[in-house]
């Protein structure tokens, strides 16, 4: 009988998931909060519910006979898959392992607790304790929202800071918290990757590692990514293990995981570790171009509970993306779309907004307006490429 998933979101980033299952044979029930959330009209079946009403989406999960459940890359529904799974005997992660990878407090006591390198990391829930964390770090410090994704909340402050800067990152901090406040952390420096992996009976395989490129201070948003990175096999092995350590601390034993780490002089420092696949076009498209593995296909098995194939081929090409950002304003017009689809490297390219739409300044994952993705033969071509593509398109704002 053919196998049916249960997807949790299903907006514009869940619908690769959509497309692969329905290439393998399964049949998709996608739930999300939005109605015009486009997987929701892809799916075989589409739900609109909150993600957070544990109730409506076990109904629907035990009413659609679904054999598995997960989400591609949202944070937000990891708790309710793992909760889904865990009702009806489904495979997936247990509900403490999805509160440890959602909630940063959570899991920076977790990684802590397990000799994992992480920053400094300390929970405040007023501005007072968010201060007196600051003296007692003492160098620069993040204010970064407890729970949260996507960059949101986050920004760099230095030890002599005004109040009123304090404040507002405070603010910025706690607005975008889904709750336990923010966390005041250490500021480390260096190089930033992330690590896509897959675990499978409580073994994890690192699929791909991904070099990435942020907007720096204050909010060090990404605005790139690229496969395989330009460091040295040892610190691709260094940043390898810190993930499967990571992994393996907050209890992912079954799911797809994306760790986000940065190389410090002092070695490597987990930023954060998601129990789901990466977002940012990581996953659904980098690592196929990279290393030939279809890791959305093999995502979704590990929620129905076979074991994946997984077979890297390295003698694949390299990729990179690029983010399109503008200058705030209102955007007069886009050019330039058909000179970039005629570079030999050219892979794809989406632009999410119009003429007459307003940008704001760059302040998280949601002010990015496209994307623009190009191949080459290493990974310096392939990101030389993706910033010419990105140099070619115009987004004029007044
Ligand atoms: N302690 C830290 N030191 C240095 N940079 C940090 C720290 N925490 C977060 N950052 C920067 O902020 C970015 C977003 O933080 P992260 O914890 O990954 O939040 P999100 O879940 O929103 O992606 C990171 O990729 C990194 O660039
Ligand atoms: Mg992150």
């Amino acid at each position: 009988m053919r196998e049916t998933l249960l997807l949790l979101g299903a907006r514009r980033l869940q619908v690769p998931a959509i497309h692969v299952a329905r290439k393998m044979g399964i049949r998709v029930v996608a739930i999300d909060p939005s109605p015009d959330a486009p997987g929701l009209a892809l799916a075989d079946c589409g739900y609109v519910y909150d993600l957070a009403d544990k109730k409506q989406c076990l109904d629907i999960a035990e009413r659609e006979r679904v054999n598995g459940v997960m989400t591609l890359a949202a944070d937000f529904p990891t708790p309710m898959a793992a909760f889904i799974a865990q009702q009806l005997k489904l495979p997936g992660i247990s509900p403490r392992t999805a509160l440890l990878s959602t909630n940063k407090r959570h899991m920076r006591a977790a990684l802590s607790d397990a000799n994992v390198p992480c920053p400094i990391s300390i929970s405040a829930r007023s501005l007072d304790e968010a201060i007196h964390a600051m003296k007692s770090i003492g160098g620069p410090v993040i204010f970064k929202p407890a729970v949260s994704q996507g960059g949101r909340g986050i920004t760099r402050l230095e030890p002599e800071e005004s109040l009123n800067s304090i404040k507002s990152a405070y603010e910025h901090a706690s607005n975008a918290t889904r709750g336990d406040g923010i966390l005041v952390e250490e500021f480390v420096d260096g190089p930033e990757y992330s690590v896509e992996a897959l675990t499978w009976d409580g073994l994890t395989t690192v699929v791909a590692v991904t070099e990435k490129l942020t907007s720096g201070y204050p909010h060090y948003v990404e605005i790139g990514h690229s496969q395989p990175p330009t460091c040295s096999t040892y610190d691709v092995e260094q940043l390898s293990r810190t993930a499967s350590s990571g992994v393996a601390a907050l209890g992912i034993d079954w799911s797809a995981s994306h760790s986000e780490i940065r190389l410090t002089c002092m070695g490597p420092r987990v930023m954060e570790i998601g129990a789901r696949l990466g977002g940012g076009y990581i996953n659904t498209h980098l690592v196929p171009l990279s290393t030939n593995v279809d890791i959305v296909g093999a995502a979704i098995e590990i929620a129905l509970g076979r074991k994946p194939k997984i077979e890297i081929s390295l003698k694949n090409k390299a990729a990179a993306i690029r983010f399109l950002v503008a200058k705030p304003g209102i955007i007069q017009s886009i050019s330039g779309i058909e000179d970039v689809k005629n570079l030999t490297s050219f892979n794809d390219i989406d632009i999410f907004v119009n003429p007459g739409d307003r940008v704001l300044p760059l302040s998280d994952a949601d002010g990015r307006l496209g994307y623009v993705i190009c191949t080459g033969e290493n990974s310096k071509s392939a990101i030389e490429a993706a910033e010419t593509a990105k140099s070619l398109i115009s987004i004029k704002t007044v």
